[in-house]
């Protein structure tokens, strides 16, 4: 059911206190879907979020060949009965960036895939030259053409592949397309996050051959295609999602612990919400506390891939800055057109100005509510939390947009003691 016209409606609202236990993280589960095209069998993934995301690579997966329901909350079951058809259609792959995740699996699998140009967010450009080029090293044909990518192999070959920047999803492509090649394939200035860390492990259940999980450089030595086996995989806790949350607190003020978040993803980003002003303390492996109790003091940050600040949470940190005392710049080194949100904070009465890849904050001692729209998944939720900190009501429209990455934001927020509910869309409910 589309959610496309709901909204979420929030008020300023007390100290937030209480408990909230994060969820999976969307940026790995939907890549660790993707790779149960490499093995035959029934798979299981918990800790799954309950987001649109993963409903439309389900339906993705079930278009290829792999069934999937949901077995329990949380539980993911995929069935791969070796049925596949390694076509990406039009309809899917323009939903979600991460459809390009079954690339790796089914060239190095089945030698042949055709996939249609990916989607996502709109933020800008958003090319796959670097999946392309890897794969080439490999030994894989591309021809591009009527909007879709026809990739050929005969069976990959170890490579070394070096990235010119450490993208996310070229380093999860070459990694899985690399489990099934013959030989040894090195990725150089492989990308760092705690995601495909988590990919790596999977793989590793299924009988995969990698060493450097966690490093820059990833050495994977090939299998030969039917060696791998179907596992079960706890995908790893969503930091964006801990971040939000965390945010939430540190513009309404209170306590809250974090369950399943975990500090060693988070490092560098804790490091810059503690010059904030926040305090937030590890307890134990898997929980945060957040205690925030004073105004926010305003900082200097720039987004940079892992382990520095991800690009995903810079909306949270604009929105932060807007009522933080003093002046910082935020600079965005990932995506150039990542700042369209700022219009809609601006409209809750903040102080940004942007330059190029510079945006200037100037804090205030509040915002003040008004109708804004989310235009995409990480600044839709900034604009909930912006709301938090806004004097009369803020209505957030677009909210489809963060139903693609966020599980119960509204339920979550609320259970905290925030004033937030969600509208369902007249014409939908009731049908
Ligand atoms: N890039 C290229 N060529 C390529 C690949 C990437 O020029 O072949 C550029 C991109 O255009 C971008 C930069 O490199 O400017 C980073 O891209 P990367 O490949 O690292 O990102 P991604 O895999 O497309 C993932 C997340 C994004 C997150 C980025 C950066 C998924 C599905 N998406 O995207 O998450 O912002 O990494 O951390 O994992 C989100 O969840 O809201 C989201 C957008």
């Amino acid at each position: 059911m589309s959610s496309a016209g709901d909204q979420i409606v929030v008020r300023r609202a007390g100290p937030l206190r209480g408990e909230v236990t994060v969820p999976g993280a969307k940026n790995s589960v939907l890549k660790l879907m993707a790779a149960t095209l490499l093995a035959d069998g029934e798979h299981t993934l918990t800790n799954v979020p309950d987001i649109a995301d993963v409903a439309i690579m389900s339906d993705l997966l079930d278009a290829i060949g792999v069934r999937t329901h949901r077995a329990a909350p949380g539980t993911l079951r995929l069935v791969n009965d070796g049925a596949i058809t390694p076509v990406a259609p039009y309809e899917l792959v323009e939903r979600i960036r991460a459809s390009i995740n079954v690339l790796g699996p089914l060239l190095g699998r089945f030698g042949r895939v055709r996939l249609s140009l990916p989607g996502g967010d709109d933020f800008g450009s958003r090319p796959i030259d670097m999946h392309l080029r890897g794969l080439e090293a490999m030994g894989a044909t591309f021809e591009v053409r009527h909007g879709y990518v026809d990739a050929r192999a005969d069976r990959l070959r170890g490579a070394d592949v070096t990235f010119e920047f450490p993208s996310v999803g070229a380093t999860e492509n070459i990694l899985t397309a690399a489990v099934h090649a013959k030989g040894t394939t090195v990725i150089d200035n492989a990308a760092r996050e705690p995601e495909i860390a988590d990919l790596c492990h999977m793989l590793r259940s299924m009988g995969a051959h990698i060493d450097g999980i966690g490093s820059s450089r990833l050495v994977v030595e090939g299998v030969e295609p039917g060696d791998l086996r179907a596992t079960s995989h706890r995908t790893v806790t969503d930091r964006i999602q801990a971040a939000t949350y965390i945010a939430a607190v540190a513009v309404s003020g209170g306590e809250v612990v974090l369950r399943g978040a975990r500090a060693e993803h988070m490092e560098v980003l804790l490091r810059r919400f503690d010059d904030m002003g926040l305090t937030v303390t590890s307890l134990g492996d898997d929980a945060l506390a957040v205690y925030a109790s004073t105004r926010l003091r305003a900082i200097d940050v720039a987004t940079l891939p892992y382990p520095g600040i991800a690009t995903d949470y810079k909306p949270l940190i604009v929105t932060m800055m807007a009522v933080a005392d003093g002046v910082g710049i935020v600079t965005e080194n990932l995506y150039p057109g990542r700042f369209r949100y700022v219009e809609e904070l601006q409209r809750l009465g903040a102080d940004i100005r942007t330059d190029g890849h510079h945006a200037v904050v100037r804090g205030r001692p509040s915002l003040s509510g008004a109708p804004v729209r989310a235009p995409d998944i990480r600044a839709g939720a900034a604009l909930v939390v912006a709301g938090l900190a806004a004097e009369g009501e803020t209505t957030i429209s677009g909210v489809h947009h963060i139903d693609r990455g966020y599980d119960d934001l509204v339920g979550r927020l609320a259970s905290l003691g925030a004033d937030v509910e969600r509208r369902i869309d007249a014409g939908r409910s009731g049908r």
